[in-house]
């Protein structure tokens, strides 16, 4: 199947952006185990990164024609203020996890909310950067499951 890996705002800026929280490794390394283990259980994956919301909101729409079979997401900032991303992963109804690099509960009040977690199939959080490799196997599980 067809896989996507979406980043939302700063999460270009992984590997030097607040490591006490995000860790030291880049988007770009993030990515390559993604492919690697997508690649590995026979599916491909594509990969999309903005701090733009509209472009990010675009980007979910194409899935859709692209016939995306699930997306691993990290809303990033956009997870406590996005009902419009929300808006359209209910639009194209594609599976999706939600990932956290940090764990958002033991932080500060406002991330304690997110738009995502009641739609995604589930949420890893709290495992730097292993949280993106432990939502796509989850994804995988679940797509499997499902076919
Ligand atoms: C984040 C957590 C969010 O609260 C924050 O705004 C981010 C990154 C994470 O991966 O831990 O930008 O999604």
């Amino acid at each position: 199947a067809q896989l996507l890996a979406l980043h939302g705002p700063n999460l270009d800026l992984l590997g030097s952006r607040e490591p006490g929280y995000y860790g030291h490794t880049t988007l770009a390394a993030i990515d390559a185990v993604l492919r690697g283990e997508a690649e590995r259980a026979g599916h491909a994956l594509s990969t999309f990164q903005s701090s733009a919301e509209h472009a990010l909101i675009e980007r979910i729409h194409a899935a859709r024609h692209e016939g995306v079979a699930g997306i691993v997401f990290n809303p990033a900032g956009y997870t406590h203020t996005s009902v419009a991303l929300r808006d359209a992963l209910l639009a194209v109804a594609i599976p999706f996890v939600e990932v956290h690099l940090s764990n958002p509960q033991a932080r500060e009040p406002f991330r304690r909310h997110s738009y995502f977690s009641d739609i995604a199939v589930g949420t890893v959080a709290g495992f730097g950067a292993e949280s993106y490799r432990l939502g796509l196997l989850g994804l995988l599980a679940h797509l499997a499951r499902a076919a």
